[in-house]
């Protein structure tokens, strides 16, 4: 448990429940494969997102529970059918489900977890939240076809790369904390508030991820890193190292993208490093999260809104 997720120490009890409640079903592989990536726990930084965004606005009630557990769910589905796509093998320190039961089981018990929290929507009855969550699934899963469509291509502009990533992970974090406001009742500019800090975290966290695939540590990440490289994905520290390089440099990294190689990952690392690429990505990632910390301002002063900026600060030192 990360620190800032001792303010909801309760409710994320509430949540994981709630979880394995819903993990049931008739099948056993459903049920097996469900527990496997729900029991190695990931950071759970979603749902939290959504805890703590409707307490810091005011909702105090039982709602926000199903909420935070929806999307949980649909992020575990993202996850399930990105390590397919992205033919990854470790994911929270254990083997990926397509390593361990293939690709089929994965990308249906994907479905499932994602279905299975439409469902839960439904019952909670509200339209507006409806609304966002099945724009939110349409605009990852497009988000992830644009990314499909970019690999191997060095021509990505840095404006691609960042609709990419606002689509495939900004996206989510902006639903979680919209969809909390929607709970909240809150007025429309603080809604517009919320939903613009998940966004801007959203998109910080995904650059750091970006860079964490070249600098990070495997072991802390528990999954493998390097693993952009051999997709052949032009992410930001390869645009920006191809822009800044030597022309030697340049064509090292346009190379691996075309050919979608890690083969040289160590020389493309070193490249990356002394272009400032990493630094680069960095930046983008601290100056995003400033704009999502502007945006808490209209938050009351307490435990709820500090959590929020600690998160905040989270997502640009974390290793893990
Ligand atoms: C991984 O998300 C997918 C990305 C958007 C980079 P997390 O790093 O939040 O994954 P878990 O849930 O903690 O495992
Ligand atoms: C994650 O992007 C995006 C979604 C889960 C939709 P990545 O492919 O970079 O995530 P990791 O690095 O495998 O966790
Ligand atoms: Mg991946
Ligand atoms: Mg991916
Ligand atoms: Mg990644």
């Amino acid at each position: 448990m990360l620190p800032f997720h001792r303010v909801a120490a309760d409710d994320f009890a509430a949540v994981n429940q709630r979880i394995l409640d819903q993990l049931h079903s008739d099948v056993p592989l459903v049920e097996n494969i469900g527990h496997y990536l729900v029991e190695a726990g990931g950071k759970r930084l979603r749902p939290l997102l959504v805890l703590l965004c409707a307490r810091a606005a005011g909702y105090s009630g039982r709602d926000h529970i199903d909420l935070a557990a929806i999307i949980e769910f649909i992020h575990t589905a993202t996850l399930l059918h990105d390590d397919v796509v992205d033919t990854s093998e470790r994911r929270r320190g254990r083997l990926t489900a397509n390593a361990k039961w293939g690709n089929a089981p994965a990308v249906l018990v994907g479905d499932f977890l994602y279905s299975r929290a439409f469902q839960m929507m439904v019952a909670l009855q509200d339209m507006d939240i409806m609304a966002i969550l099945s724009e939110t699934t349409n605009t990852i899963a497009e988000g992830e076809v644009q990314q499909l469509v970019n690999a191997g291509d060095p021509a990505v502009s840095e404006e691609n790369y960042l609709t990419v990533i606002h689509k495939k992970t900004g996206a989510l974090f902006e639903a979680a904390c919209e969809t909390a406001a929607v709970l909240a009742q809150c007025a429309p500019a603080e809604r517009t508030a919320l939903k613009l800090y998940g966004r801007h975290l959203g998109l910080a966290f995904q650059l750091v991820d970006d860079a964490l695939d070249y600098r990070g540590n495997a072991e802390e990440l528990g999954k493998n890193v390097g693993d952009d490289l051999a997709e052949g994905k032009p992410t930001l520290p390869l645009i920006h190292a191809m822009a800044n390089g030597t022309a030697g440099q340049a064509a090292l990294v346009r190379g691996a993208i075309e050919q979608r190689s890690a083969e040289r990952l160590e020389e493309i690392v070193a490249a990356i490093e002394s272009c400032g690429s990493l630094d680069y990505t960095m930046d983008r990632a601290r100056a995003a999260v400033d704009e999502a910390r502007e945006q808490l301002a209209f938050l009351p002063e307490g435990e709820h809104k500090t959590a929020l900026q600690q998160l905040a600060s989270f997502a640009i030192e974390r290793s893990v």
